[in-house]
């Protein structure tokens, strides 16, 4: 089994310590790549739009973009991990999202990605965990992802992980190894169920695929629809 893990942070910090007990669960049977942002992502999307117009490969940041993106597409299980700045994810894992605009369900999605499963893991001090998962969750969904997981905490009076006492650090534990528990019994040869609210996205993409490939057959978004023949009777999610 094949896990990518992008954290939103560098620090070594509770976001940090969360995940590390998240995968505890998978240490010993899975092969866990792991991206550290900003360091594995530096770059901040300029707006050239060539990704979305032209192809992805003429992004500057493509060298970086290209090697995270291998490894989701090769994961079957995707963590994402951020604490919440301001209520959202950090600008670090904001930037890294916006490199994968283009990969949005309007544009190219990856057919890979419909049967995959990811779990998010978020915390704040008091509030914005949630909205903080909501971020990376919009980019998820829009990619084909249905099964996502959030796992949110509030840490309530302290931030510093040595200072945090036993009693709340076992309450992490627990929930952690629940979820991991969870996952761990998931038959991964099978993919994912795709739920309704990212078909409901494809069907809604697929007629205005039609429509912009009407005024312009050269138009890339639906040269790409068109060669998977989703436009037509392929769909990118098997039925299970
Ligand atoms: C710039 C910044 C903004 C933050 N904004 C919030 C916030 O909006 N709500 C909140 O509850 N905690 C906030 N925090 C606390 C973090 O969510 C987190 O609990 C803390 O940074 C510890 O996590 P870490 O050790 O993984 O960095 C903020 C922290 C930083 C550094």
């Amino acid at each position: 089994m094949k896990i990518t893990v992008i954290n939103g942070t560098e620090k070594h910090g509770v976001t940090y310590r969360l995940k590390e007990i998240f995968l505890e669960r998978f240490r010993d049977d899975a092969d866990i790549t792991e991206y550290y942002l900003p360091k594995d992502c530096p770059g901040f999307c300029s707006g050239c739009t060539n990704c979305f117009r032209n192809s992805q490969d003429l992004c500057k940041d493509a060298e970086y973009v290209r090697k995270i993106e291998r490894s989701l597409l090769e994961a079957d299980l995707l963590v994402f991990t951020s604490p919440a700045y301001v209520y959202h994810a950090t600008g670090a894992m904001k930037a890294m999202l916006d490199h994968f605009g283009y990969r949005w369900m309007p544009h190219r999605p990856a057919k890979e990605m419909f049967g995959k499963r990811a779990v998010i893991i978020t915390q704040c001090l008091g509030g914005g965990g949630k909205s903080t998962a909501k971020d990376i969750k919009d980019s998820l969904s829009w990619w084909g992802i249905s099964c996502i997981r959030i796992v949110s905490f509030r840490l309530m009076s302290e931030i510093d992980w040595n200072k945090i006492g036993d009693k709340r650090k076992e309450e992490f534990k627990k929930k952690l190894n629940s979820v991991a528990e969870k996952i761990s019994a998931v038959d991964f040869a099978k993919p994912a169920h795709t739920g309704i609210v990212v078909k409901a996205k494809f069907y809604a993409v697929r007629m205005l695929q039609k429509q912009l490939g009407k005024q312009d057959p050269e138009y890339t978004d639906f040269k790409y629809w068109n060669a998977n023949g989703w436009l037509g009777r392929v769909r990118p999610w098997k039925e299970n």
